[in-house]
């Protein structure tokens, strides 16, 4: 247990674990990110940009540094979630979720990246789902957002298949060049119709609490153990 309650909140499917991103998870996870396994086409947002970096230990550097930056600047109305995806204990990705105003509009975002010898297996899909539980169950989001390059067939295809609706397009740079981005949307009605009953939370009462969610939600506090 850290004393520190996000990293003490984890998800879990039939099929696999996101665990929060502990600096151990981050070591299973950094041979992946050295080995070029996050960024391989097609590329993810420049999110982090370090993800770019040629050479792997400045990769793995910046990455760690980013979520490290992420991590101590959690406020009610800017807060990031960083996990790691376990498949039979294997680590095969990272599935984040982002708060923006979250006290005043319950939206959250997604940001994922699966190991490109772990791609087109469904874990990228089961990865959404399984955050997309953590945020309207534990967290009780309103709406869940995300964002694919236009061409990003894999990204884009998650978020259709989880039941999200096309919400326009924007703009955003990869690797510094002009891309654009399909955004979606899902409202808790959406996520509610095709709502699982086989994912279970841990660890999410106390987190609430370092986010700043006043709103009671009984489920989370049976999960926050
Ligand atoms: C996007 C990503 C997370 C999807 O993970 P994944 O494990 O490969 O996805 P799944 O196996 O669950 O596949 C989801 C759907 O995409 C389709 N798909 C995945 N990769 C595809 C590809 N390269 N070409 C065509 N279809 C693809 C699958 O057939 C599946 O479609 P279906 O639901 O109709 O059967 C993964 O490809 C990835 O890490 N990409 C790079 C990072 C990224 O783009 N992140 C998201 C934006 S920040």
């Amino acid at each position: 247990m850290s004393p520190y309650a996000p990293l003490n909140v984890s998800v879990r499917t039939s099929r696999l674990e996101l665990r929060a991103a502990t600096d151990e998870r981050l070591g299973d996870l950094a041979p992946l990110v050295a080995a070029g396994a996050a960024n391989a086409d097609p590329p993810p947002w420049d999110d982090p940009s370090s993800f770019y970096e040629t050479d792997p230990e400045m990769r793995v550097t910046g990455w760690m540094q980013a979520i490290w930056r992420g991590r101590g600047t959690v406020r009610s109305d800017a807060w990031r979630l960083y996990f790691v995806a376990y498949v039979d204990d294997e680590p095969v990705g990272q599935q984040d979720l982002t708060g923006h105003d979250f006290s005043a509009f319950g939206t959250v975002e997604s940001t994922s990246w699966v190991a490109t010898d772990h791609r087109g297996q469904g874990i990228g899909t089961e990865m959404r789902a399984a955050i997309l539980h953590l945020a309207f169950e534990g967290l009780d989001a309103t709406e869940a957002h995300s964002e694919g390059a236009i061409d990003n067939v894999g990204s884009n295809a998650v978020s259709e298949r989880l039941g999200y609706e096309r919400n326009g397009v924007s703009w955003a740079t990869h690797q510094g060049k002009p891309v654009l981005g399909q955004r979606w949307r899902l409202t808790r009605e959406s996520w509610a119709a095709g709502r699982r009953s086989d994912i279970d939370l841990f660890g999410v009462g106390p987190c609430r609490a370092t986010l700043g969610i006043d709103v009671p939600s009984s489920r989370a506090e049976q999960a926050g153990h």
